[in-house]
């Protein structure tokens, strides 16, 4: 007997069409109550209550790494076993791309390699990780480098909503940690994202700067039709 098992199909629920017929109806469907409920959701879920919902884990990136103060001609360490929406933006800001080797048993960057990289290179902005599949980095050696040479940390969490680190939700342990709910993601919003913060003033800085990151792709698409940003 053969099996299908439909393991990106997202799930449905019962009465979703009501749902979202009253959303469609009520002249909200950009930001809206509905949105403030769904933050609310995340942040009461995560245990993080500097969350801001943004229209995808792109936008939740290009936000981090403006916030992170990424620059033309920053150097940034960063995992090639990813989605291209990882590193695109790091492209488009005109950031140094420096590759980490990867963890055979894991498709995580790999730590050893990333201090390697941060002695030899100096100079280095920020370092970017992704938990790839779901499965969350090795927090506790990437923010003990972290903390040692003063680099920030933005983590690629597109996959890994409901993952833990040692007991703790994804979502609190990095300054920058980005999710999203694109049609194949943990849960999806169709399109959407997540910028989870550590503190009030990157949580402020992060909601001024959405509407001006939104700008600029838009302009990027706009500059270049066949861009997929
Ligand atoms: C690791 C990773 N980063 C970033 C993204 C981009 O997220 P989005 O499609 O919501 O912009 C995805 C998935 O699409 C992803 O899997």
């Amino acid at each position: 007997m053969k099996y299908k098992i439909p393991i990106l199909r997202p799930f449905m629920p019962k009465g979703i069409i009501n749902k979202l017929r009253k959303v469609l109806y009520s002249g909200w469907i950009g930001e809206g109550p509905v949105v403030k409920q769904f933050e609310q959701a995340l942040k009461d879920y995560l245990g993080n209550r500097y969350i801001v919902s943004v229209n995808s884990g792109t936008s939740a990136l290009w936000i981090a790494y403006h916030l992170a103060g990424i620059k033309k001609g920053d150097v940034v360490i960063t995992t090639p076993l990813t989605c291209s929406a990882t590193n695109i933006p790091l492209l488009h800001l005109g950031a140094k791309i420096v590759w980490a080797d990867i963890d055979i048993n894991t498709g995580n960057i790999d730590p050893l390699d990333v201090e390697n990289k941060v002695k030899k290179i100096k100079k280095v902005k920020a370092i970017v990780i992704v938990d790839y599949g779901g499965m969350p980095c090795d927090m506790d050696r990437l923010i003990f480098i972290s903390k040692k040479y003063k680099i920030p940390i933005i983590e690629d969490a597109a996959q890994a909503l409901g993952a833990e680190y040692k007991g703790i939700k994804i979502g609190n342990h990095n300054d920058y940690v980005c999710f999203s709910f694109q049609a194949v993601k943990t849960i999806t919003t169709v399109d959407g994202g997540a910028l989870c913060l550590k503190n009030r003033k990157d949580y402020e800085r992060a909601k001024n700067l959405g509407g001006l990151v939104l700008i600029e792709i838009k302009n990027i698409r706009r500059k270049n039709p066949g861009n997929t940003i």
